[in-house]
């Protein structure tokens, strides 16, 4: 168990770093589906080599399609092997997503005379308020913010003590369990085991395009909704949602009385948009989404209060995000403007594939920043 943390936690210090390489695969394993993307480096471009996606629900004990499953590693590893055989991915340079739902992702304050080789003892014992599992279950990684010379932001954050905080660090603690977990499952589908990085960087890597204010990422996918403020690349918030797309299915299937995949299917066909033979879907999906917008629209008022900025632009990303009519139905109920992850603009790909990699794109924003980052 040591060693292979101390392999896990060797990988996780790369989190900031780059590689080198012609060919990048990233994978994401959701809960409801692994999701893969290939990119290749041409003439210094990012082109897409392939992309594929595989529902995990047929491995499971019920085995229906777009059902949510808690999987052990092995089934993981014989589910990755497979959409990569489908995909015809054979390059091994990949880099492996963590869920952000494994992690807790903080700012700390630290006085300013706090000398850098004493953060190793500093931050955990600072750490240890902000995670509520013992320290010992999970793996603890943090980044220096640089103090920006236009605004001085960070440096304007109240410590808890209420001076003035001179150091604010980003810290990333994930739970022991899911990388050793995730690091198997690399191990059985025989991969390098030395390149993870956690979904919230990924997305940010694929999502954003240069924005130079905060912005919002919202993440809806199968069972979690993952709220992640950026500004200048750097997380200054990160919070989970209890709630996120299956529940819009498990609605439909228990008002309408019909089974899951039914139900999945027509919430995928109907989305928002009220038609005569499904007249009651718009409403159900909305009662859910009312939860979940509620929770963005809190995070937002919290992080403005305490920063005293605001958030720009609200991005849409992850599969619930395509649910048909989302923007409309979001736009006026957000001060920021509104706007759907278009993950694979960021790249090259041929011109056919363009309509549908921009419809597909919130899926996969996921595994191809994490591709991005392999090539980057
Ligand atoms: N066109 C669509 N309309 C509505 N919902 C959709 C559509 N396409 C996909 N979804 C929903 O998106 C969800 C899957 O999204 P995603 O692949 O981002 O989840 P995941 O990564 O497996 O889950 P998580 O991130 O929560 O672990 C499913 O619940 C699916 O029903
Ligand atoms: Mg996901």
């Amino acid at each position: 168990m040591d060693s292979i943390l101390a392999g896990i936690k060797k990988a996780l210090s790369g989190l900031f770093g780059k590689a080198v390489e012609d060919v990048a695969v990233g994978i994401d394993i959701g809960t409801s589906s692994i999701k893969v993307v290939a990119l290749r480096r041409e003439n210094g471009r990012a082109v897409l080599e392939t992309y594929g996606a595989l529902a995990l629900g047929q491995y499971g004990e019920n085995g229906i399609i777009g059902q949510v499953v808690n999987l052990d590693a092995e089934i993981l590893a014989k589910a990755l092997k497979d959409v990569l055989k489908e995909t015809n991915i054979t390059s091994t340079n990949v880099v492996l997503g963590i869920p952000s739902a494994s992690c807790i992702i903080f700012i700390i304050q630290l006085p300013a005379e706090v000398e850098e080789r004493d953060l190793p003892t500093v931050i955990p014992s600072e750490a240890k308020k902000f995670i509520p599992v013992p320290l010992s279950d999970v793996s603890l990684d943090w980044y220096v913010i640089p103090r920006r010379e236009d605004s001085g932001s960070e440096a304007r954050v109240l410590s808890e003590s209420g001076g003035e905080a001179k150091m604010s660090i980003l810290v990333v603690a994930t739970l022991n369990e899911t990388l050793v977990k995730y690091t198997q499952v690399l191990q059985k589908t025989q991969l390098p085991m030395e390149s993870l990085e956690i979904e919230a960087f990924s997305n940010i890597r694929s999502v954003m395009t240069r924005e130079l204010f905060p912005v919002l990422i919202v993440d809806i996918g199968a069972s979690k909704t993952k709220l992640t403020i950026v500004e200048h690349g750097i997380i200054e918030t990160f919070r989970l949602v209890n709630h996120a797309s299956q529940d819009m299915t498990l609605a439909i299937s228990h008002a309408l009385e019909m089974p899951f995949d039914k139900a999945e299917a027509v919430k995928k066909d109907n989305g928002l948009i009220a038609t005569p033979e499904h007249p009651r879907v718009p409403d159900l999906i909305k009662t859910h989404l009312a939860t979940i917008f509620q929770e963005v629209n809190a995070t937002m008022l919290a992080y403005e209060k305490r920063y005293n900025k605001n958030i720009g632009k609200i991005f849409f990303t992850g599969g619930g995000s395509m649910t048909r009519g989302l923007l409309e139905y979001a736009a006026p109920q957000f001060s920021a403007e509104v706007t759907l992850a278009d993950p694979f603009a960021k790249i090259e790909s041929p011109v056919f594939l363009k309509g549908v990699l921009k419809v597909t794109g919130p899926e996969f924003s996921t595994a191809l920043g994490l591709a991005m980052k392999k090539l980057s």
